[in-house]
């Protein structure tokens, strides 16, 4: 059995998968400019973010309508479910399918539709996130948190992600005051490729609960220290890491040593179709690569409970914590 575990750094998008693309290119009459599933995966080779982005953004097309969110979402769950995840925060781009003539509502619906099954069908318990591109205009960010106000039922919070580099967290500043006054969560992508600056500025300007990725704070000292005192969760993506080449190899990823600091790291798994594996196998490979210990396994698991949006069902929390109290982690 897996580790018990939440996933909170998860772009729904990216768990497009090959062979889904295809047969959604299929229903849709959309041509991919791949010969098939392979020479897809071909193209799976990154240089850094943008290069990812490029081909995330392009294989989004086949997204067209509610029930390709719903099929998308209910092949995530259930390979989520094989690898141990017990909750789930999502992330989902509504701009990116806005752009393409998809209102949000229909990817709110269409994912929705997976959700509400998610914990009869696949023992998962979920919230959903939705993210504003940081290299479009904060009036498109803006104009889009009012397109989902007939939503927010379904949607918990507000993240920030796309091209980071020259988009620091403070373009957002009014949308992220707008997004609190509606009772959302917050949290932002920052310190990726960005500088430890952007991590600082997501906690003072946009009043983040969590960072996402965040890896970059290591440069500034005085920085992971209040990040350790003030126990701000990091969503850690280590497999991501390498794919854009944030880090060389999965044995010089500093998770080991950012545990050790004692900074709140969380492992996920942000795009997995895309950079080899989901989130279970993702533990495996950092307990392997980074010879973690049995204890520092049973910290991240903690973690991603403790960092998780379940204030509004703490019950909820308590259990998923005691299963990982159970669970064996070896000697
Ligand atoms: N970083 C920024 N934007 C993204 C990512 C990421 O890892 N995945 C999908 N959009
Ligand atoms: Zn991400």
């Amino acid at each position: 059995m897996p580790v018990p575990k939440a996933e909170l750094h998860l772009h729904i998008e990216g768990t497009l998968e090959p062979e889904l693309a295809f047969a959604l290119a299929e229903r849709n009459g959309v041509t991919l400019p791949y010969a098939d599933t392979e020479a897809l995966r071909e193209a799976y080779r990154f240089s850094d973010l943008q290069s990812f982005l490029d081909l995330y953004y392009a294989l989004m097309a086949v997204l067209r309508t509610a029930e390709d969110f719903t099929d998308l979402a209910d092949a995530y769950l259930a390979r989520a479910a094989e690898q141990g995840v017990r909750h789930a925060e999502i992330f989902f781009d509504p701009q990116a399918h806005r752009a393409r003539g998809v209102p949000i509502g229909v990817v709110v619906e269409g994912l929705g539709a997976a959700l509400d099954r998610a914990e009869e069908r696949h023992g998962i318990s979920t919230r959903l996130i939705m993210c504003f591109l940081r290299d479009e205009p904060a009036e498109s960010a803006m104009a889009t948190l009012e397109a989902a106000k007939p939503y927010l039922d379904r949607i918990t919070g507000v993240g920030l992600d796309s091209a980071e580099v020259g988009h620091p967290p403070a373009k957002f500043r009014e949308v992220y005051e707008e997004a609190a006054r509606l009772g959302l969560r917050r949290v932002a992508h920052a310190g990726e490729e960005g500088p430890a600056e952007y991590v600082r500025e997501a906690l003072d300007v946009l009043g983040v609960e969590r960072i996402d990725h965040g890896l970059r704070c290591l440069e500034d000292p005085s920085l992971v220290e209040r990040l350790v005192r003030e126990r701000v969760p990091l969503t850690l993506c280590p497999l991501s890491n390498v794919r854009l080449r944030a880090v060389d190899v999965l044995e010089e990823h500093p998770l080991r040593a950012m545990l050790e600091a004692g900074l709140v790291a969380t492992v996920n798994s942000d795009d997995p179709a895309y950079f080899g594996g989901y989130v279970g196998d993702t533990f495996d490979a950092v307990r392997d690569a980074l010879s973690l210990t049995p204890e520092q396994l049973r910290t991240l698991a903690r973690n991603s409970f403790l960092a998780s949006f379940l204030e509004d069902d703490e019950a909820r929390r308590e259990r998923y914590l005691a299963e990982v109290s159970a669970y064996d982690f070896g000697a």
